[in-house]
């Protein structure tokens, strides 16, 4: 029968394995001979594949393989269920994630519930794809004993097609154990120097994600001039950084648990702040304004990811509810002259909500008032080769009366990224 799905349209066929489990075959397009074709096997997770839980990158992968398979308009996802938590099952899975809360990292967790670090078999996998009259295949996955297992099962590999996902913060030591221990190849991808992969492992570039519980770990990044700009006197923004720099901005709002802007940038650039060049999970989508100048038809408040808004009394109250009404969270906090909403209690907020990596992204007036009040931990500036003269300025008074008073990075890394260079470094 059509399944229809927002990757494509496959035929899905469930087979019931003597195990007990069902394997759901998706299956894209005509397999014609059956040789060469691109295969998912893909473990079930219900957690990451149906939730958009940011512990693993399984529901990444699985919206990526269907894409991939798609728009190849040939190949067959297998989602095998019963591999659950590598083969251990929700139960036990769930208990692993309690011990990894204690330490343990993601194999050891499993040994210590009594379980192999990975507990599945593919025998009924390759009995499915023997029933769909599969010859060999173009395997999608950065897991060397997947290729293994099924190759035991007598599955034909002609090639490996590697899934890297963009990692979170909430997920990037789970990819790195993978990596280290399970001999996955860069499930994060590749870092920054390694001739600008698709997918980068941006832990460099990060640092070390501090959050504490009063406050996110915030992190800011702008992409400037030579000369300082952020965009030009008539707001133009579009594009001062290079593709390959715009897509590291689209892995750190990956690796994020929100993205913040103020009214301002929506109301120049109507931005989506959307993951949409590298494979990843978009984040929560802050904006502050202080009297809600937002317009309704604002991309932010499209809903491919969620929306909150940060405002104060000076709002109207319909407008408000409006803004509740369409699913987007209100927050009504004190006033800070002269900037607009209360810092301090905007970050409480969210970090009240579960956002321990805060991602702002500007525009001007917010990376000066962050700044001013010495809100950020970590700052990411790209730097283009353009110099454009008269425009809006990335930063502006900070007060600083003297070089020595200015602030200075730590801990500093600096990448050349396509045309562009990325430098980041800690902030006291
Ligand atoms: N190159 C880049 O990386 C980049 C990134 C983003 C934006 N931009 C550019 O930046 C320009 C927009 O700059 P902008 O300064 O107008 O935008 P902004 O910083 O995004 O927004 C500023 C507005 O946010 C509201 N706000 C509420 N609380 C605030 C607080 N605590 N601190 C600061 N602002 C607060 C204020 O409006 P209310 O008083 O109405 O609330 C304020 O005018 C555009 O040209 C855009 O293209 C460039």
């Amino acid at each position: 029968m059509l399944l229809p799905t927002s990757a494509g349209e496959f035929t899905a066929r469930a087979f019931e394995c003597p195990s007990g489990a069902i394997h759901l075959a998706l299956v894209c397009g005509e397999l014609d001979d059956g040789h060469r074709v691109l295969t998912r096997v893909h473990s079930e997770c219900m957690t990451g594949d149906a939730l958009g839980s940011l512990r693993c990158d399984c529901g990444v992968q699985l919206r990526t393989a269907l894409r991939a398979i798609s728009a190849e308009g040939r190949g067959v996802l297998i989602y095998a269920t019963g591999h659950e938590g590598r083969g251990i099952g929700l139960v036990n899975k769930l208990r692993a994630y309690a011990l990894q809360e204690d330490g343990l990292d993601t194999v050891e967790a499993n040994v210590h519930l009594g379980f192999p670090p990975d507990a599945r078999d593919y025998g009924e996998t390759a009995a499915c794809l023997g029933a769909l009259g599969i010859q060999s295949l173009r395997l999608l996955t950065n897991n060397p004993h997947k290729v293994d297992g099924l190759r035991s099962a007598g599955v034909a590999i002609d090639d490996v097609v590697r899934l890297p996902t963009s990692a979170h913060v909430r997920n990037r030591d789970y990819l790195h154990t993978k990596q280290q221990r399970m001999q996955h190849t860069a499930p994060a991808g590749e870092g920054l120097d390694e001739q600008l992969p698709q997918v980068t492992d941006l832990s460099a570039l990060l640092g070390t994600v501090s959050a504490t519980d009063e406050r996110p770990y915030v992190v800011l990044k702008y992409a400037q001039t030579l000369d300082g700009r952020i965009a030009t006197h008539t707001g133009d923004s579009k594009w001062i950084s290079s593709e390959p720099e715009r897509r590291t901005s689209h892995a750190l709002r990956a690796a994020c648990d929100a993205v913040l802007v103020g009214v301002g940038t929506v109301l120049t650039d109507d931005p989506q702040l959307t993951v949409r060049l590298v494979p990843g999970a978009s984040p929560l989508r802050v904006v502050l304004d202080t009297t809600l100048r937002l317009p309704p038809d604002a991309q932010i408040l499209a809903d491919a990811a969620p929306t909150m808004v940060v405002t104060t009394e000076r709002s109207d109250v319909a407008r408000r509810e409006a803004l509740q009404a369409r699913g987007v969270a209100v927050h009504v906090v004190d006033a800070q002259p002269p900037w607009g909403v209360d810092l301090e209690t905007t970050l409480r907020l969210l970090r009240a909500r579960g956002v321990r990596a805060l991602l702002v992204e500007g525009g001007g007036a917010v990376i000066t008032s962050f700044l001013r009040e010495g809100l950020v931990n970590r700052v990411i500036v790209g730097i283009a080769p353009t110099i454009l003269g008269a425009g809006t300025d990335a930063v502006g008074d900070l007060n600083t009366a003297s070089v020595a008073s200015s602030l200075r990075l730590h801990g500093r890394a600096v990448h050349a990224v396509g045309d562009d260079v990325l430098i980041a470094g800690n902030l006291s």
